[in-house]
C-alpha cells in the first residue's frame, strides 16, 4: 500500500473502537504522551466527537475520526487507507474494538459467528496487513486487545472465547512474520469495566447483577476491578518501553488468571 511521504513530526496511533471505555482511555493516555491519533468508531458518534474535540482543544489538529463497520472487510480496508491519509505516517495500531455477547451452543447462529469473528479477528488481521508497510517505516508496533477468557473460557461464550484465542494466535504468528521491523503483542484484560458501563460510571452504573460481580471479584487476587488506565499504561509500556518484547500476551487482570 502507498502512503504519503513522512512529513509529520508526532508519532501517530490508530485505535479501533476508541470512542468509549478502554479505547478512549488509551486514546487519552497516548495523546498526553504526544501521540497524534486516528480514532475509529462505529455507533458512538457523539462520544467520538466529544473526545476528539477535547483532545484537539489541547493540541490543535491532533485527532482525526474515522467511522467504519469492522465486520465489513471493504470498510476495514478503507479505514486503513483513511488512517494513512490522516497524518501520512503510522507508528502504532491498537486493535481494541470487539463484539462481546453470549452464544450458548443450543441457540448460537451463523450470524453470531460472523459478528464475533469478523470484528474480533478478521478486522485486526486486515488492518495489520494493510498497515504493515507504514508501520515498518517507523519500526512501529501492533497491540491486539485480547482477553483472559482466550485461554480460560467464559461459560456460554464459546465463540467470543474462540475469537480471542485466535487473536492471541494471530498475535504470535504476526510477531514472527513481521519481525524484525514491527513488534506485535497483545494485552489480555481481566475484569476492568462491566459490560455496558461507561468509563465515567465505573463504580456506579452497570447492568451486571451484584452477585455476579461479587463472584468474579472473589476470583481476582487483588480483590477489585482494574481501571481503563491500567490497560492504557500497559499499552504505553508495550509501545514505548518494550523494544525487546514481541509475540507476548500481557495479562492485566489483578491476578485473576491465578485462580480461574
Ligand atoms: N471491559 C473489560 O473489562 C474487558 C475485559 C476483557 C477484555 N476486554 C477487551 O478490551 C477491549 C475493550 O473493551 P471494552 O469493554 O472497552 O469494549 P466494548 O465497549 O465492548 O467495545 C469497544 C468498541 O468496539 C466497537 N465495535 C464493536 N463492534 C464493532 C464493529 N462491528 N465495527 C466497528 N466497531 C465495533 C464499538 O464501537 P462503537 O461504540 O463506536 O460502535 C465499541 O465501543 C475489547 O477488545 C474487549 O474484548 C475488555
Amino acid at each position: 500500500m502507498t502512503h504519503k511521504p513522512d512529513f509529520h513530526s508526532h508519532p501517530v496511533a490508530l485505535i479501533t473502537g476508541a470512542a468509549r471505555r478502554l479505547g478512549a482511555a488509551m486514546a487519552e493516555f497516548l495523546h498526553l504522551q504526544g501521540f497524534d491519533l486516528v480514532l475509529h468508531y462505529f455507533h458512538s458518534g457523539p462520544e467520538a466527537e466529544a473526545l476528539a474535540q477535547r483532545l484537539n482543544g489541547r493540541r490543535a489538529d491532533s485527532v482525526h475520526l474515522v467511522r467504519a463497520d469492522l465486520s465489513d472487510p471493504i470498510a476495514v480496508r478503507e479505514l486503513a487507507n483513511r488512517a494513512l491519509r490522516s497524518f501520512g505516517r503510522l507508528d502504532a495500531l491498537i486493535n481494541n474494538a470487539s463484539q462481546f455477547f453470549p452464544t450458548p451452543i443450543a441457540t448460537a447462529t451463523d450470524q453470531d459467528w460472523e459478528r464475533l469473528f469478523h470484528t474480533n479477528l478478521r478486522a485486526p488481521y486486515i488492518l495489520s496487513q494493510a498497515l504493515s508497510e507504514a508501520l515498518k517505516a517507523h519500526q512501529g508496533c501492533i497491540i491486539n486487545i485480547a482477553d483472559v477468557y482466550a485461554h480460560r473460557p467464559l461459560k456460554e461464550h464459546s465463540l467470543y472465547n474462540a475469537s480471542k484465542a485466535a487473536l492471541v494466535s494471530l498475535t504470535q504468528s504476526l510477531a514472527q512474520e513481521l519481525a524484525p521491523d514491527i513488534r506485535v503483542n497483545a494485552i489480555a484484560p481481566g475484569a476492568i469495566l462491566w459490560p455496558d458501563q461507561t468509563g465515567a460510571e465505573a463504580d456506579s452504573t452497570n447492568t451486571v447483577p451484584a452477585s455476579y460481580q461479587q463472584a468474579i471479584l472473589q476470583k481476582v487476587a487483588l480483590g477489585r476491578l482494574g481501571t481503563p488506565e491500567d490497560i492504557a499504561r500497559a499499552a504505553w509500556f508495550l509501545i514505548a518501553e518494550a523494544p525487546y518484547i514481541t509475540g507476548q500476551i500481557l495479562n492485566v487482570d489483578g491476578g485473576r488468571t491465578l485462580t480461574i
